[in-house]
């Protein structure tokens, strides 16, 4: 019988319910009461042993880490804490767990020790809370484009063009370290682990209409921070005859509800986050003490309308602001063109606007060679949603329907025709304007959580110097 099994039977306490669960002991305090947790919620079950039925040997193996099996009958409970407890009736350890060796002993333990132990690291209350949640949010993305009538594609993961530009790439080969002839490659050619399914996405969508991938992307940029990992996850919606406006409405909404799906259906784990982010707020002064809590927070984003700024007006705002009296930014903004840094992103959406920001048609300069190009010959359409406490969440853009135009762009950005014919087809044969976004999961699992650093929220990170399990 699992937890949620249980759960379901915890209202209707009068009657006396025969239980049967298995899972793995939390604490064993006195010999009598055991906290079991299975993993599927976060609240333990107190499981009360009578000592004096269980042969001491049996006691003994009653330990943190130990999976166990427990028979008995739910009640309502004497003590404080619960509402019910399980009066066990039998009791048989599947697997023992040495208190000597096993290291997720029931105190507090720093997420870098815990990130060493990434086999182990579910098993505590806040990991398994965050993969719960990872895993709700995963399913409110499929559900979410499902009822909007998008269709999954999966796009490839080695992939032979290495045009998108978006982060240095992961080369993929059969060959040894001393032949370097790319023909005599696995593919005949050099390959590389994608960085976007993008491009793949725009072929499929100008043909279905609306489609999403969902996958693992790959950049082996050497960025060591809590917000960047070398493998993420990317949700990329494309879609034909959208523009850019139609992209910022899609990305708001497509956030609000899943954040409102999870909001529902994780409220314990939402609540338990909630406090615990609240306590580490409370014990490390360094931290900025956040106006909203996790939940809070959760709610305004969802309740809130996202502020749209193009990037020229959020120049001007930075080129005049104070960021602090004391403080100024590390790069100064001082000329349209510049690239935003994330402190910059930050203030914007922190101190300035309080509230998620869609910032628009950037310089063409800095963004990628497909985004379409304005009117005015020096921005694009691209959009770049920025949050609070993360920075850039989505990237998107409307993407460059005009062959002529889009041909211009590569040769001023030096990428290969030849590379992209596939690409270019799609201008040649039935070109319409089309658009898309790519949302980096992690960091709305992250955002979600409440976790500081990207590597608590993924199961087994991988960062520059580790690819550990
Ligand atoms: O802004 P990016 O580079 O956009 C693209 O790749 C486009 N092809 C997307 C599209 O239009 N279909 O990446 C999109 C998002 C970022 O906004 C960020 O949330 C996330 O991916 N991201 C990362 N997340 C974790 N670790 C990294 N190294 C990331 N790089 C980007
Ligand atoms: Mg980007």
């Amino acid at each position: 019988m699992n937890f949620q099994t249980v759960k379901a039977l915890l209202s209707d306490t009068h009657q006396l319910h025969d239980v049967h669960v298995k899972g793995w002991v939390r604490t064993f305090r006195a010999n009598r009461f055991i906290a079991l947790n299975d993993g599927s919620t976060i609240q333990n079950i107190q499981c009360v042993v009578d000592f004096e039925k269980l042969e001491e040997e049996q006691l003994k193996r009653i330990t943190t880490g130990a999976a166990i099996s427990v028979s008995g009958i739910l009640v309502e409970s004497q003590g404080k804490g619960q509402s019910v407890e399980i009066q066990v009736s039998r009791i048989e350890i599947l697997g023992d767990s040495d208190p000597d060796e096993y290291p997720i002993q029931p105190k507090k333990h720093s997420f870098e020790f815990l990130r060493e132990k990434a086999h182990l690291r579910v098993r505590t209350n806040t990991f398994s809370a965050v993969m719960r949640v990872r895993s709700a949010l995963s399913f409110a993305v499929h559900q979410y484009f499902h009822k909007e009538g998008f269709y999954h594609v999966h796009t490839p993961i080695i992939t032979g063009s290495d045009a998108e530009g978006a982060g240095e790439m992961f080369r993929v080969t059969t060959l040894d370290k001393s032949e370097s002839n790319p023909e005599e490659d696995f593919f005949g050619k050099e390959t590389n682990l994608t960085v976007s399914g993008q491009l793949e996405a725009e072929t499929y969508a100008m043909g279905m209409g609306k489609v999403y991938t969902f996958g693992p992307t790959f950049r082996a940029e050497n960025s060591n921070t809590s917000r960047h990992l070398a493998e993420f996850w990317m949700i990329e919606p494309e879609v034909a005859f959208n523009e850019l406006d139609d992209n910022m409405d899609l990305a708001e909404d497509f956030i609000k509800s899943v954040l409102s799906y999870v909001v529902d259906y994780c409220a314990d784990d939402l609540k338990f986050l909630d406090q615990r982010l609240e306590q580490e707020e409370k014990t490390k002064p360094q931290l900025q003490r956040a106006e909203l809590g996790l939940l809070e927070r959760l709610q305004f984003i969802i309740e809130n309308q996202f502020k749209r700024v193009s990037y020229t007006e959020a120049i001007e705002i930075l080129k005049n602001c104070k960021p602090n009296k004391k403080k100024k930014f590390k790069y100064i903004i001082d000329e349209w063109g510049a690239d935003l840094q994330s402190e910059h992103e930050r203030y914007l959406v922190e101190k300035h606007f309080k509230c998620p920001v869609i910032l628009f048609d950037y310089p063409a300069k800095i963004k990628a060679f497909y985004m379409r190009r304005n009117e005015d010959g020096k921005t694009v359409r691209a959009m770049d949603i920025l949050f609070p406490g993360i920075g850039e969440m989505v990237g998107g853009s409307q993407r460059e329907e005009r062959l002529e135009v889009l041909k211009e762009r590569m040769a001023e950005m030096d990428i290969e025709e030849e590379e992209l014919w596939w690409y270019l087809e799609l201008r040649k044969f039935g070109t319409a304007p089309h658009s898309g976004f790519g949302l980096g999961f992690e960091r709305l699992v992250q955002f979600t959580t409440g976790m500081g650093n990207i590597r608590d929220v993924i199961p087994f990170p991988r960062t520059p110097q580790n690819a550990d399990f």
